[in-house]
């Protein structure tokens, strides 16, 4: 990576290993990550263990889940010699360098952030400190690598636009030090919504499974799931203000098929929302199946996958290290 003639941009994105991403997180986030990866730009890929501590999840459900989260990343295509994929607590800078970006976000900036405020007014008993300066962790995470996109879905917009002031404020409280990111979100795909309340985000933390698909779940499950999602009764398929339900279905047929909405609106021209479902379903099915027997053969080889995120990390490392040091300096923290 480091080695190329001509520099590319370089691409970095985390997901939090809270359990099998979804649907959701796949056409937001994964599906580019994977097209990204391919050769046009340098990417760097992490699984943000350290974020997933502020909802205190069990020590052995997390290391479970942490390597599970490794090897999604793999079975989606991502290869990881021509990309860095790593495991964020692996690369100590990005803890190091949250603190130095502590010092540059006022209380009140991190006091507005949308995710912070929802996380806490639904988990009262647990509003800890890692909850409020998440973000910080996040623009490290972004920061110490020179990151040009960061792929996300629209959820985390406000992250992004928090890690962008943040590192403004510190090239010019100390100089030039950091690449201001810009985020990288579909145009389609970066909202995707329940199956059972439309107008709410799709998420893993639903406590109603029927709501979202896991990238895990079974094609019957897939089926089922799609078959009795909420829709409306004009029954006729076309995207309009009002039809979240089809709105949702058709941005997913979307992006599993490529087909703009106005050829979705055709092809399903006369027919009802069953037969659309079934097509939905099918696409989801076939969009995820490559992936699905990919991630139980690399389950069933621990001992690659821990190879690859030890190399991941030491590459990681060393990148972090130049953008990690380069900061310690300007701050006037003593070097030896
Ligand atoms: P996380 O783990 O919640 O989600 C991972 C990615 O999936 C996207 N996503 C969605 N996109 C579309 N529709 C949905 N319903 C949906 N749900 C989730 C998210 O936007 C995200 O891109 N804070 C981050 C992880 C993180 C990170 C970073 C991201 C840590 N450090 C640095 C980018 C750069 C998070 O919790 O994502």
């Amino acid at each position: 990576m480091e080695n190329t003639a001509i520099k590319k941009k370089i691409v970095l994105s985390a997901i939090q290993p809270t359990g099998t991403p979804t649907l959701g997180n796949y056409l937001g986030a994964l599906k580019n990550w994977k097209d990204m990866s391919e050769g046009e730009y340098d990417c760097l890929y992490a699984v943000a263990d350290l974020h997933s501590l502020t909802v205190r999840p069990e020590p052995a459900d997390l290391r479970r889940r942490t390597l599970e989260m490794y090897a999604i990343l793999l079975a989606l295509g991502i290869d990881p010699e021509k990309n860095i994929v790593f495991i964020q607590s692996h690369v100590p800078q990005h803890a190091q360098l949250s603190w130095l970006l502590s010092c540059c976000t006022q209380f009140g900036e991190a006091a507005r952030m949308t995710q912070f405020k929802d996380k806490s007014e639904k988990h009262p008993e647990n509003v800890n400190v890692g909850l409020f300066t998440y973000p910080i962790l996040m623009a490290a995470d972004i920061l110490l690598y020179q990151t040009d996109f960061v792929p996300i879905g629209e959820d985390q917009k406000q992250h992004l636009e928090i890690a962008r002031d943040i590192a403004e404020r510190f090239n010019t409280v100390y100089g030039n030090t950091f690449k201001l990111p810009e985020p990288f979100i579909g145009k389609i795909g970066a909202r995707v919504k329940s199956l059972q309340d439309p107008t709410q985000k799709m998420s893993k933390s639903d406590p109603n499974p029927k709501g979202y698909i896991s990238m895990l779940d079974e094609d019957s499950v897939i089926v089922k799931k799609i078959k009795s999602a909420v829709t409306d009764s004009e029954a006729k398929v076309r995207y309009a203000e009002g039809k979240d339900g089809i709105n949702n279905l058709m941005g997913i047929y979307s992006c599993c098929t490529g087909k703009t909405y106005d050829e979705i609106e055709k092809e399903f021209d006369g027919k009802g929302y069953g037969d659309f479902k079934s097509a939905v379903a099918e696409a989801v099915v076939e969009e995820l199946r490559p992936f699905k027997s990919e991630f139980n053969r690399l389950m069933n080889d621990k001992s690659y996958l821990t190879k690859c995120a030890e190399i991941g990390a030491e590459r990681a490392g060393r990148l972090a290290q130049r953008t990690l040091s380069k900061a310690m300096k300007k701050t006037g923290l003593f070097q030896l």
